[in-house]
């Protein structure tokens, strides 16, 4: 057998290809406008971040669809989903450096790219919709401008993407999986019930009796608690769960909600420690993704004022529609509704204590 030959540095990363890969428009036309290989560069690195995220993504859904999961896999998700949210930090930081260019500085070369667009970046609409962005919830310009804007070939495979399981129902799943939501031996959410029940009538009771109110801010203190109080009827009765689902209000279905209720409230305990953990990295994550969604928009705001895209959209203005209307994981950060003060929380009972806590072969550490 040959001797495999050395590894070269510049032979490895295809160098060759990669900076080799800058090709400013303006210079076809003979004026090379200076700030264009920027443009050009950050668009690149933003690129090799987007297929590193969708490494690790997808490697996180295979993960989530091996059931039963191994026990060691949910470390392996919560390493793999921390590194994407240090990524989306640099995403987030990295628009201060296209900030260095001026609204002078971009139209140089701005009709040069014309109809190219970030609507065009497949990479970023495979990111979205392997989150669980859907295609049905997508702003209707979005869909025309950015479905019409695509080549075909990126068409199909942003379409059989889109028929893939999104980490959103994964997780969905894997929290449905849980036992919490009922137990055979501890009627915990009666107990839950109960305490939620006293802690609105104790606010209930503050609001009343607050000398310092006048009856018209009174009244809309109580119509506010009367709210909160449907919430938490709501999310404990599954007919009413599922009707407001139906409406779009919430996405998660109700035996994932309760069971991510349950991982939240007991979130100190042992066992918890992990899954609160990929509860977290999922809202970070979604944080992440709205921060860099609202730093690209003021970003576009003060390169084009209120001129439109080069995709043709309504420029910034249609940026901060999609910069909430796309979050995937409301659900997740709306959990805190429903968490009362620890004190209130049901002690664990005996079983519960050794389940949950660190013990082996039946016995607390
Ligand atoms: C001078 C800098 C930039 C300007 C003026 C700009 C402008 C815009 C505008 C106006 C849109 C809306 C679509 C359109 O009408 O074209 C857009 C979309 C987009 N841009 Fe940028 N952009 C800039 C830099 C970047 C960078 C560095 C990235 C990094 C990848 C990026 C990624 C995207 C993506 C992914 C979209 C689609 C967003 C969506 O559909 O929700 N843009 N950009």
């Amino acid at each position: 057998m040959q001797p495999k030959p050395p590894v070269h540095y510049g032979d490895y990363l295809q160098l060759g290809k990669i900076l080799d890969a800058q090709l400013p428009e303006s210079s076809k036309r003979g004026q090379m406008a200076h700030d264009e290989m920027l443009f050009i560069i950050i668009h690149q690195t933003y690129e090799l971040w987007f297929k590193q995220i969708l490494h690790e993504i997808d490697s996180v859904r295979a993960i989530l669809k091996l059931v039963p999961m191994p026990s060691t896999a949910l470390a392996t998700i919560v390493g793999r989903l921390q590194r994407v949210t240090e990524i989306q930090r640099i995403l987030v930081e990295q628009i201060r450096v296209i900030e260095t260019m001026t609204t002078l500085d971009f139209l140089d070369f701005r009709d040069d790219l014309i109809p190219a667009s970030g609507f065009q970046s497949l990479q970023f609409k495979l990111l979205e919709t392997a989150l669980g962005v859907r295609a049905t919830h997508r702003l209707e310009i979005e869909k025309q401008f950015f479905q019409s804007r695509l080549k075909p070939e990126e068409r199909s495979t942003l379409e059989s993407a889109s028929q893939e399981t999104s980490l959103f129902d994964l997780l969905q799943a894997w929290l449905e999986r849980m036992p919490f939501s009922q137990f055979a031996e501890w009627d915990f959410w009666s107990q839950y019930a109960t305490k939620v029940e006293q802690m609105l009538h104790r606010d209930e009771q503050l609001i009343t009796n607050n000398p310092n109110l006048d009856e018209k801010v009174r009244k809309m203190e109580l119509s506010n608690l009367n709210t909160t109080r449907e919430t938490f009827l709501t999310v404990l009765d599954a007919s009413r769960w599922e009707k407001a689902r139906k409406e779009g209000k919430v996405r998660l279905s109700q035996t994932a909600t309760l069971n991510a209720i349950f991982i939240q409230l007991y979130r100190d305990w042992p066992v918890m420690q992990v899954p609160k953990q990929i509860l977290n990295l999922t809202i970070e994550i979604d944080e992440l993704m709205t921060t860099w969604r609202y730093r690209h928009a003021i970003m576009v705001q003060r390169i084009l004022g209120t001129k439109i895209g080069t995709g043709g959209s309504a420029g910034s203005d249609y940026l901060k529609q999609t910069t909430e209307r796309n979050r995937v994981f409301t659900d997740f950060f709306n959990l805190s509704t429903f968490l009362i003060p620890r004190h209130e929380i049901p002690a664990l009972p005996d079983f519960m204590q050794i389940e949950m806590g660190f013990s082996y072969d039946g016995h607390k550490l």
